[in-house]
């Protein structure tokens, strides 16, 4: 049975239960011609955006406000915490900041610095929170954006063989396991040793039943592959407000890196290579043009699944 979005938190995948999913990926294939066509529409025509980011955004920021803008709604906001009270002498709280937010607009999209940032805005907050992004700790509409993109492609997600490359830290990567526990799909994760995924996942993962493996380099794993999935090996401190680049970050090497000869010569005629972006070297732009790189579709879908969460937790759509 559906159940109803209307009110609720996105913070998290391990909230979603199947269903949830596929709820989420028809009401994105309603809305999906107006974001086609270019066209505005007026389904959110008396809702305010507020958006929090105090953390560096192009597209998860921006692709919520071209969704609201979509949907004929208004947007407000910062995304820079510099120039507000909560980054400045005070550092006023996530409590005193959102119960502020609330009365500027009808749901709030954060991303925090903190893993849990978020979570915790929810506690106090009267309007739904969008986790946009918290520290190491999750990006759920950035993995619904990647699993619609896929089942918009192929039709499906079960049965569909995922090679995730990368920086295990990474909070998609942490929103993909679990999203992946609710579909039949097993994946194969390949980071440097340092980056892999801890201990104390794994042993969550287990617990969920995922059928996972690790290996050490992309040319293990790709014959098989799906869905490739890739991100920067070299990353910033999460955990930071900003973290500004200090001199060179070197190359990404061959084990994490997917040239257009590695899929040429080993990927299947049909993966679909994902990159939520932004890159470094680790796809490089000689991809760009061929059939495996679905990456500019996964961008134009992150503002077709925007769209519909926010129509779902407004309660514009059922
Ligand atoms: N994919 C993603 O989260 O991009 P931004 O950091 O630009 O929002």
């Amino acid at each position: 049975m559906k159940s109803s979005f209307k009110g609720r938190d996105i913070l998290s995948l391990k909230d979603f239960e199947r269903e949830d999913y596929f709820h989420v990926f028809e009401v994105a294939d309603r809305l999906r011609p107006f974001a086609e066509d270019r066209k505005n529409t007026d389904l959110l025509a008396r809702k305010t955006l507020v958006t929090a980011f105090y953390q560096p955004s192009t597209r998860t920021r921006l692709a919520h406000e071209a969704a609201m803008h979509r949907l004929g709604g208004h947007v407000t906001g910062f995304s820079d915490v510099k120039m507000t009270r909560a980054g400045d002498f005070y550092q006023e709280s996530i409590k005193d900041t959102v119960k502020m937010l609330e009365f500027y607009g009808d749901v709030i999209v954060m991303r925090h610095f903190q893993q849990g940032a978020p979570h915790e805005a929810a506690k106090w907050a009267s309007v739904p929170i969008i986790n946009g992004g918290d520290g190491w700790g999750e990006h759920p509409t950035q993995i619904l954006t990647d699993l619609y993109t896929v089942y918009h492609e192929k039709g499906r997600i079960d049965g569909l063989r995922w090679l995730a490359v990368g920086d295990m830290r990474m909070r998609t990567m942490h929103s993909l396991a679990y999203g992946l526990t609710q579909f039949d799909c097993p994946i194969t994760f390949v980071s440097p040793p340092e980056l892999r995924l801890t201990d104390e996942f794994k042993a969550e993962l287990r617990e969920y039943d995922l059928d996972f493996r690790e290996a050490d380099h992309v040319k293990q794993a790709i014959a098989d592959a799906d869905v490739i999935l890739v991100e920067p090996v070299v990353q910033p401190d999460y955990t930071k407000s900003r973290d500004e680049r200090e001199g060179d970050v070197g190359l990404t090497p061959a084990n994490y890196k997917i040239t257009r000869e590695l899929l040429s010569t080993k990927a299947k005629s049909d993966a679909i290579l994902l990159h939520s972006l932004p890159r470094m070297d680790e796809i490089p732009t000689e991809v760009d043009n061929t059939q495996w790189a679905y990456y500019w579709q996964e961008a134009f879908c992150g503002v077709v699944m925007r769209m519909a969460l926010l129509a779902l937790v407004l309660g514009a759509q059922e």
